[in-house]
């Protein structure tokens, strides 16, 4: 019923503009359990199905060689979205340090070597060896997320969240992924780890982005 599919173009408006007819489907470029399941939670109540690239296991993992997040973010939803012929979301999100000059920014999953984001333990030892010395008013950081949407007839969208805080001495709390145990979101003295999923929602950098991705897919006629 009105799916984006394929190589149909996209509905229009009486004004031209783009019209989404529910339900629709949209494909998370990505195979992270925890990224799905924080992208699920924050969009349930938007009327979508949320699939993931395990119910498209043909679709090749996209090469992330771009040195921005929006320009890794745009390659994965653009190949995901050419790969199912379906509206395709993908984010790419990372780490910067204010004393390391950015870093690990876009190489935040495989900071400590290795591929993939298998390896969160090593990764954000690596960042707290590096801050050592650094005295905690100098640790400051945010996490960043760039959401990109890519549409079947080629139009590009994206979405920046930010989450400023600071970087703690030692790995505090055991949800969430990656980072989050050394991170202490401004104005609080827990890491994210340390927080339920719906809190760290609230604060997030994914959270922020996937807010403004609500208000787009909220302002589209008939949704
Ligand atoms: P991506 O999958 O290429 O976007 O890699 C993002 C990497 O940045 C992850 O593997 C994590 O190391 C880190 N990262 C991104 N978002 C978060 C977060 O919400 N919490 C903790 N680490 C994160």
């Amino acid at each position: 019923m009105g799916k984006i599919s394929g190589s149909m173009p996209s509905p229009r408006g009486p004004g031209g503009e783009r019209v989404i007819t529910p339900p629709m489907d949209i494909v998370l470029a990505t195979r992270n359990k925890k990224k799905i399941e924080e992208i699920k939670r924050i969009t349930a109540d938007l009327p979508i199905t949320i699939l993931s690239l395990d119910n498209f296991p043909d679709c090749p993992e996209t090469v992330e060689d771009k040195d921005t997040f929006e320009g890794n973010a745009v390659k994965k939803a653009v190949e995901v979205c050419q790969c199912t012929g379906k509206l395709a979301l993908a984010d790419d999100s990372g780490l910067e340090v204010d004393a390391l000059n950015g870093a690990p920014g876009v190489y935040s999953a495989r900071y400590a070597g290795g591929s993939g984001g298998g390896n969160d333990i090593k990764n954000y030892e690596k960042v707290l060896s590096e801050l050592e010395a650094v005295p905690a008013k100098k640790r400051g950081a945010q996490f960043v997320c760039c959401m990109a949407l890519a549409f079947p007839d080629g139009k590009i969208e994206t979405f920046f969240g930010y989450a400023k805080g600071r970087i703690g001495s030692e790995p505090k709390g055991k949800t969430g992924f990656g980072y989050d145990p050394v991170f202490i979101p401004q104005g609080f003295e827990k890491t994210f780890a340390e927080m339920t999923g719906h809190e760290k929602d609230k604060l997030s950098h994914r959270g922020k982005a996937l807010e403004k991705l609500k208000q787009f897919l909220h302002s589209q006629p008939r949704l």
